[in-house]
Order: structure tokens, then C-alpha cells, then sequence
């Protein structure tokens, strides 16, 4: 297909209907079985999120036709926040919670989710941000996958409270060094299987056990289609001092030690 120029842009509610437009479409083209892959929102929903000061969109553009949208929120400290269930011991001041990410079908596979995710992961750094969290289903690799492959790892696996569909909880602290394994015996790999939905039930399971039981998963390897995992913690002490160094003057005042 001919694009235009491709421009990011923070989107407001002038572009209501080609968010509204956009959404549509994408679920439309969704499975049955993969309408929970997104929250469908209302023009009142976008409405709100986008007048309350702490959710943000932002917004690709082919020439004027608005072709992926992603949402984020910067929690307030003390408000009640998304994902409650996920990151407590962390506080809002230091959260952006990643939401949902929508790429229109005609423009797939050429890198926009990339995109947009350098661009949050920028906007939640110059906001003094620290750390991101998202929740995925998790018959979406498409989604865990790409976040995978910008730095976040798997760190809880469970049901949603809400809706108790299944789902993995992501994080990635900007300013850790990434959790990859180095040497033999850190990590291992699981394979997903060929047909994700067919493998979820088993999948869930296993990747639930490991994550409770202190393991990250970190990243994705094509070549055999597994998720590799790695032991949490064993940061040695240089390298948590680093953190505390890198976070003091990420923050500005704040001493977390
Ligand atoms: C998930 C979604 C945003 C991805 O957008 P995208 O722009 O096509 O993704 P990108 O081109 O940036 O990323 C491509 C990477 O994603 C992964 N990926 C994309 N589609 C995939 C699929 N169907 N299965 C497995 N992995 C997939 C691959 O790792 C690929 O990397 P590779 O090129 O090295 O193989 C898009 O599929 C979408 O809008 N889906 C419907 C809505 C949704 O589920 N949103 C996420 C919920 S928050």
C-alpha cells in the first residue's frame, strides 16, 4: 500500500471520531474469541480519559487518516489507579500504566506497535516515570511479543478480577539493566507451540507456576517459538547501587534506597 508521511501526534478530543473510527474498525476484525483482546470504548469513555488530565493518547497518522492509536495513564499520587492488583509496592509518582494499542489491519507487521511504545516509554520518561506496567491477555502474542521485544518482562500471570479472563502482567523498570539471562543454568526456554489458542490452557498453567515462583520471562526466540525465562533478583550489590545512583538522578530528589 502507498503511504504518506508517517506522524506521531498526542491526540485530543477533536479526533474523537477517527479514534471512535479506528477502534471499530479493529474490532471488527477480531475473532469472536478475540474480543477481549481490547476494552471497547464509548465516545463518553474516551471523553472522560481524555479530559481528566492523566490519560494521554498519541496517535500515527497516514497523511490525515489516523492508522494506530495507543492510550496511557499516568496515575496520580494517592488516586486510584488501573491494575491494582499488579505493582503495589510501587508508587503511582514513578507509574505509567500502558493501555491499549491498536494498529489498523492494513498497516500490520511494519514495526508501529515498536513505534508507539518508544514513544510512550519517552513521553512516561520525560514526565519523571520510572516504571511501566500493562496487562495482556494472553492468547495475544502478538501483543506480549512485541512488548517482550521493547524491554518488559512477564512478571505475574493470573485471572483478571474483573472479567477473570487470563491474562499476563507486564513491567519494565526504565532504569534496570535488562533482565537477560548470561550464563547457563539462568535461564531456560518454553515453547508456546504452533497453535497459541489451542496451547493456552497448558500454557496458563505453566507460565503462572514459573512467574510465582520468582521467574521473569524476558524474551522471545523465533527460532524455536519460546518464551525465555529467567531467575528474578541476583542483581549484585554494584549493580543495585547503580540503580539507586541512576534513579536519583532520573528523579531529581527522591532517595529510594
Ligand atoms: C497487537 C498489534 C497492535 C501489533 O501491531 P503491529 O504494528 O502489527 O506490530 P509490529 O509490526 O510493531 O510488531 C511486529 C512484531 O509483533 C509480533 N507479531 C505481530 N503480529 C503477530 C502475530 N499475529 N503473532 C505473533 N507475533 C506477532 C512479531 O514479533 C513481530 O516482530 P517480527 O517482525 O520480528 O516477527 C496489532 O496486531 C493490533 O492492533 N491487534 C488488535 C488489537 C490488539 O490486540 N491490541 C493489543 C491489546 S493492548
Amino acid at each position: 500500500m502507498q503511504t504518506k508521511q508517517l506522524t506521531v501526534t498526542e491526540l485530543n478530543i477533536e479526533h474523537l471520531p477517527l479514534v471512535m473510527g479506528l477502534q471499530s474498525k479493529i474490532i471488527a476484525n477480531l475473532d469472536k474469541d478475540e474480543k477481549h483482546f481490547i476494552l471497547e470504548r464509548s465516545v463518553e469513555d474516551f471523553m472522560r480519559a481524555l479530559s481528566n488530565g492523566n490519560t494521554h493518547m498519541i496517535g500515527v497518522f497516514d497523511g490525515d487518516k489516523l492508522i494506530a492509536q495507543s492510550m496511557f495513564d499516568f496515575p496520580q499520587a494517592g488516586q486510584n489507579r488501573d491494575l491494582s492488583e499488579f505493582a503495589g509496592e510501587t508508587g503511582n509518582e514513578d507509574l505509567v500504566i500502558y493501555k491499549a494499542t491498536l494498529v489498523d489491519v492494513d498497516y500490520r507487521g511494519r514495526g508501529l506497535m515498536q513505534k508507539l511504545l518508544a514513544y510512550r516509554e519517552a513521553k512516561a520518561r520525560a514526565a519523571g516515570k520510572t516504571t511501566a506496567i500493562s496487562q495482556i491477555a494472553v492468547d495475544n502474542p502478538a501483543s506480549w511479543i512485541n512488548a517482550l521485544k521493547n524491554g518488559m518482562s512477564i512478571r505475574k500471570v493470573d485471572h483478571d478480577p474483573e472479567d477473570q479472563a487470563k491474562v499476563l502482567y507486564m513491567r519494565k523498570d526504565f532504569y534496570d539493566l535488562p533482565h537477560i539471562p548470561t550464563a547457563a543454568g539462568e535461564g531456560f526456554s518454553m515453547r508456546i507451540g504452533q497453535d497459541i489458542k489451542k496451547e493456552i490452557p497448558a500454557l496458563f498453567n505453566k507460565m503462572r507456576y514459573f512467574a510465582a515462583r520468582g521467574y521473569y520471562g524476558v524474551g522471545f526466540d523465533r527460532r524455536d517459538n519460546s518464551i525465555v525465562w529467567t531467575k528474578a533478583g541476583g542483581r549484585t550489590e554494584n549493580e543495585a547501587l547503580n540503580r539507586r545512583i541512576v534513579l536519583l538522578g532520573a528523579r531529581g530528589k527522591t532517595i529510594r534506597i
